[in-house]
């Protein structure tokens, strides 16, 4: 995710394509970038770093021009650094892009440009397109445009400016978002509204598949065939803070409702053919890495735990391997069991959390290959393990982690299912079943996103108690860690998570009438098992509040209250049940007033001890 600028009119470009990549810093701030059209040709000025250093190398003295792009970025393709900033040029600086997405085919189009003689000054994805469009340009920047991205595969929205049409920019889009404001004499760019708001409030959104050529008086829209497409301009209403989470009340709403677009990037380019094959070649596996592995050990921390906890049931379950999770805290200080034939699996969001990197050095230094699953390329984790495999949420702004921790369990179920191939550990059909399942998951997590005013009404009475459990066996019971987890950061409500089947052994004495009790009952195998447990809650007057997979009917009677979600197979339930549960904790946190987004002595990446 990065955030692009793009302006042409009468004013100076810089000033405003400076203050719109300001208000889209939430999108990436790992370089920031600017090209502009002046009087003397074009001027790129780029900086590693926050816009702050961008602003800092152009000094007081900001280069002049009328029509300009601008772009802060999310290292995906290269690390963060002068040289991968954007804008890119192709060999000549005729042609300047700057693009948020990624380009999957990146490197056979590289490979094929090369051996057409093109020479390549970044590391990055983006410069291929900078490329095509000098390799097919035929006088019309919008027709070559068009020509080019027909090569491309993955996601994209960009914006190109030539030296031979000064008189406009050409923008593109799929997949990733792309809009254009519509003011007076003059024209915006920009993947977000905030970044143009103060000027204004008229834009049209590009949809998949769109073109458009964007002039100081003018805005046309085409598709791929040059169809001209008649658009309704749309009028934001949205206040400029509520603009910047996309006219959410918090980021961490923004962030929840961003989970099925966060999964569709992890599964890009990885799970394919409709979840039939898959395809995590970026590792560099070789069969026999895959088929040596004797044990696997997940470290991290806080909720990227949860999800290795998960992954814990699911890989033993899959790959009859043993797993041990360990709190990177606790591992980085005891004498871990690893051989040569452990697998080594690290996860961090941030991939700056000082003990997880602890625990990855203390891994490495025992001779032990490391992966890590992060969501920040060019961080200290990604850097230091010796293969990364990344999970593409893109920027998480709240302090309370969703959909982050979505996509580390899907990394970890794409992980698991891909050394299963390797392994022989599944039959063709149950791996084609596994695949499928995964592949509808989004849209699951869309249906359930959809009926959040359910949840905003049991989080009206949660609110009012000091003290809540969340209880489940199995994958329920780690969902249900990362449930308690959620309420408690944010709501500041007591929240204890058990396996139900422990609540008998002391903590049943804490069960009063009415306190709520959590209860997840996604897994078939122990549905009846659970439901005692429920019951001797029941017995003690708690209210329950339930979560079952459609299909468990009958439940309604036994429980105050029931949550149905999308059925699917039952290993990937921790996808979909945790999904209401961080919507129970942001709308309890709301009901009590609570600072959502930066919650009380908390702080996004714990780069201390
Ligand atoms: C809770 C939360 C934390 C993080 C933990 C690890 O909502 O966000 O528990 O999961 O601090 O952070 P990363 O994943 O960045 O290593």
């Amino acid at each position: 995710m990065c955030g692009i600028v793009g302006y042409i009119g009468e004013q100076e470009a810089y000033p405003i394509l400076l203050e719109g990549l300001k208000k889209l810093e939430y999108r990436g701030y790992d370089s920031a970038g600017v090209a502009l059209l002046s009087r003397e040709g074009l001027k790129i000025i780029k900086a590693k770093g926050e816009i702050a250093a961008l602003e800092k190398k152009v000094g007081q003295r900001f280069p002049d021009g009328n029509t300009g792009i601008g772009h802060t970025r999310w290292a995906t393709h290269g690390v963060p650094s002068d040289s991968n900033a954007h804008p890119h040029c192709a060999c000549t600086e005729d042609f300047t892009v700057v693009h948020n997405g990624i380009i999957e085919n990146y490197l056979a189009l590289r490979l094929w440009l090369e051996e057409k003689g093109h020479h390549f000054s970044s590391e990055t994805d983006t410069e291929v397109l900078a490329h095509l469009v000098e390799h097919y340009y035929n006088g019309d920047l919008l027709k070559t445009v068009q020509e080019a991205m027909k090569s491309v595969e993955g996601s994209f929205a960009m914006v190109a400016m030539c030296q031979s049409e000064t008189d406009k920019l050409v923008c593109a889009r799929k997949d990733s978002p792309l809009i254009i404001g519509v003011g007076e004499g003059e024209n915006f760019i920009a993947s977000d509204v905030p970044a143009i708001i103060s000027h204004t409030r008229k834009i049209y959104i590009l949809e998949d598949g769109e073109f458009a050529v964007v002039t100081s008086s003018s805005v046309d829209i085409f598709t791929a065939e040059d169809t001209l497409i008649k658009k309704e301009i749309r009028e934001i209403t949205w206040d400029a803070v509520a603009a910047e989470k996309a006219g959410y009340q918090h980021f961490m709403l923004k962030e929840i409702m961003e989970q099925p677009q966060a999964l569709r990037e992890t599964m890009r380019g990885r799970l394919l053919n409709g979840g039939r094959e898959i395809n995590l070649a970026e590792l560099y596996l070789t069969s026999e890495e895959m088929n040596d592995i004797s044990k696997i050990y997940i470290v991290a921390c806080g909720t990227a735990y949860h999800a290795g906890l998960v992954g814990k049931y699911v890989m033993e379950k899959i790959l009859r391997l043993p797993v041990d999770v360990d709190l990177a805290s606790e591992f980085r200080y005891r004498d871990p069991l690893l051989d040569e034939k452990t697998m080594v699996i690290v996860i961090s969001q941030s991939g700056e959390t000082a003990d997880t990197l602890a625990a990855l050095r203390l891994a490495r230094s025992r001779g032990n290959k490391v992966l890590a699953i992060t969501n920040v390329v060019g961080s200290s984790v990604a850097r230091e393990a010796d293969r990364a495999f990344f999970t593409w949420a893109g920027p998480e702004i709240a302090v309370a982690s969703t959909k982050a921790f979505l996509t580390q369990l899907l990394s970890l179920y794409l992980l698991t299912l891909y050394l299963a191939k390797a392994r022989g550990a599944l039959d063709e059909d149950s791996f084609e079943c596994a695949g499928k399942a995964l592949f509808d998951l989004p849209a699951k997590v869309e249906a359930i996103l959809s009926r959040e005013q359910e949840i905003e009404e049991i989080a009206g009475y949660v609110s009012k108690w000091g003290s809540t459990f969340f209880v489940g066996r199995n994958l329920d019971f780690a969902v249900a860690m990362e449930g308690a987890l959620k309420l408690k950061e944010i709501s500041y409500i007591h929240a204890e998570a058990y396996a139900s089947g422990e609540l008998k052994h002391g903590t049943l004495a804490l069960i009063v009438e009415g306190i709520p009790v959590i209860a997840l009952l996604t897994q078939k195998a122990v549905l009846e098992k659970s439901m005692s447990n429920i019951k001797e809650v029941k017995a003690r007057s708690g209210y329950v509040i339930c979560f079952a997979q459609e299909g468990a009917e009958g439940l309604q009677n036994e429980v105050d209250h029931i949550f149905y979600l999308p059925a699917t197979e039952d290993f990937l339930t921790p996808i979909l049940s945790v999904v209401p549960l961080q919507l129970l904790a942001y709308y309890t946190a709301v009901a009590r007033c609570c600072s959502v987004d930066k919650p009380r002595n908390l702080a996004k990446s714990v780069t201390v001890e």
